[in-house]
């Protein structure tokens, strides 16, 4: 098994093709399982860890005053390790009930850091990168805030998560306008079930070179064909443990049809469908890094165990008439459930 590393983007860092996502870090796992994953990541040549100031919280995510679990765990284990890694972490999702503690503003972005720094235990963040597109704050705003933080010190790049290639492009714009750093990379949702930023997010980073560093590549874990249609989640699984967000992938039949029509595929390699599932985002060509989470270190070592076979172009084809044809009609499907919940 070797993972290999890949150019960030433009710059001339370097990244393992496979990340450590810890969102079940203080979540669904609690620290001495969070070192047993993390140890089995790094072993394996994963040198890319991403968490998030809301990660954590215990099952309970209606407390924002939790949040931080996951950066404080890794600020404990990380010890030594923390110079030989490449970490990334977020803002802008509520972290306490003051109107402020949320967003993207001037106000926020500079507490949110020190309150990162002082969890991760470090006095840099490798990849700072804004959760999601905040409209109430001035884009501008945030970016010189951000570029503050670079000049500084705290942060060496930063990046956007779940932003469209609009709101990319809108924000590039202003950083070259008024010569600030801007966004080397995306953080987007993209697995066998989740395609929709084939369409305009990915065109637009190929023409700009923008790392993407892509979450969820194992569906939240339905693309391992352990969820069945509109069942209870298994026991022991996020699902059980109350993840709200696998809750409209189980009611959607058509991400079974995908799971049940890769299976075929998987066994004629000899390979779990986990292994599948990570081994076909890594073979896009256009992927940085895919983020795999994980709640034993067994499931790091299972998922990651191809990935250096990757894909022949025959097989991505297979899997593409399979998957790719209505990722428009899956996305509104997701936005009704969404706005149903
Ligand atoms: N920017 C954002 O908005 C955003 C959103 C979501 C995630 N993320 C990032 O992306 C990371 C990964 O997200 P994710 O955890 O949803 O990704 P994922 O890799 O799609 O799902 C991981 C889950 O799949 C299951 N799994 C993994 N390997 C397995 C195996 N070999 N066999 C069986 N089950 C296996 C585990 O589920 P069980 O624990 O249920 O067993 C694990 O928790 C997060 O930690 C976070 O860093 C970012």
């Amino acid at each position: 098994m070797s993972i290999s590393l890949k150019k960030f983007g433009r710059t001339g860092l370097k990244v393992s093709e496979v990340a450590l996502g810890t969102m079940a870090f203080g979540r669904w796992i609690d620290e001495s399982k969070s070192a047993e994953v993390l140890d089995t990541a790094l072993d394996a040549g994963i040198n890319f860890i991403d968490t998030a100031d809301v990660y954590g919280k215990g099952t309970d995510l209606s407390n924002p005053q939790e949040s931080g679990q996951s950066e404080t765990i890794l600020g404990n284990l990380l010890g030594s390790r923390r110079n030989r890694i490449i970490l990334a972490t977020k803002v802008h999702g509520r972290v306490g009930n003051e109107p402020n503690d949320q967003g993207q503003s001037r106000y926020h972005i500079i507490r949110a850091v020190e309150n990162s720094l002082r969890r991760l235990k470090t006095d840099y963040i490798d990849l700072y990168q804004v959760h999601r597109f905040d409209r109430e704050t001035p884009l501008e705003e945030s970016l010189r805030a951000l570029d503050d933080l670079v000049r500084q010190g705290k942060v060496r790049y930063i990046g956007a998560s779940n932003y469209a290639a609009w709101q990319l492009a809108k924000a590039h714009g202003i950083s070259a306008q008024l010569g600030l750093h801007r966004y080397e990379s995306i953080q987007p949702e993209y697995s066998l079930i989740a395609r929709g930023i084939e369409q305009e997010l990915l065109p637009f980073a190929a023409s700009e070179q923008v790392g993407v560093v892509v979450y969820s590549p194992l569906g939240r874990g339905l693309l391992t064909g352990k969820y069945e249609f509109n069942q209870a989640p298994p026991a022991g699984s996020r699902g059980a443990a109350g993840e709200a967000r696998i809750k409209p992938l189980l009611e959607n039949e058509r991400n079974f049809h995908i799971v049940e029509a890769l299976k075929p595929i998987a066994a004629r390699k000899g390979w779990t469908l986990a292994q599948l599932a990570l081994t076909w985002v890594v073979s896009q060509p256009q992927v940085t890094s895919a983020i795999l989470g994980a709640s034993k270190p067994q499931n790091i070592t299972e998922s990651i165990a191809k990935v250096a076979e990757k894909l022949t172009a025959d097989e991505l084809a297979e899997i593409d008439a399979i998957t790719q044809g209505d990722f428009n009609v899956y996305n509104a499907l997701r936005e009704s459930a969404a706005a149903k919940a």
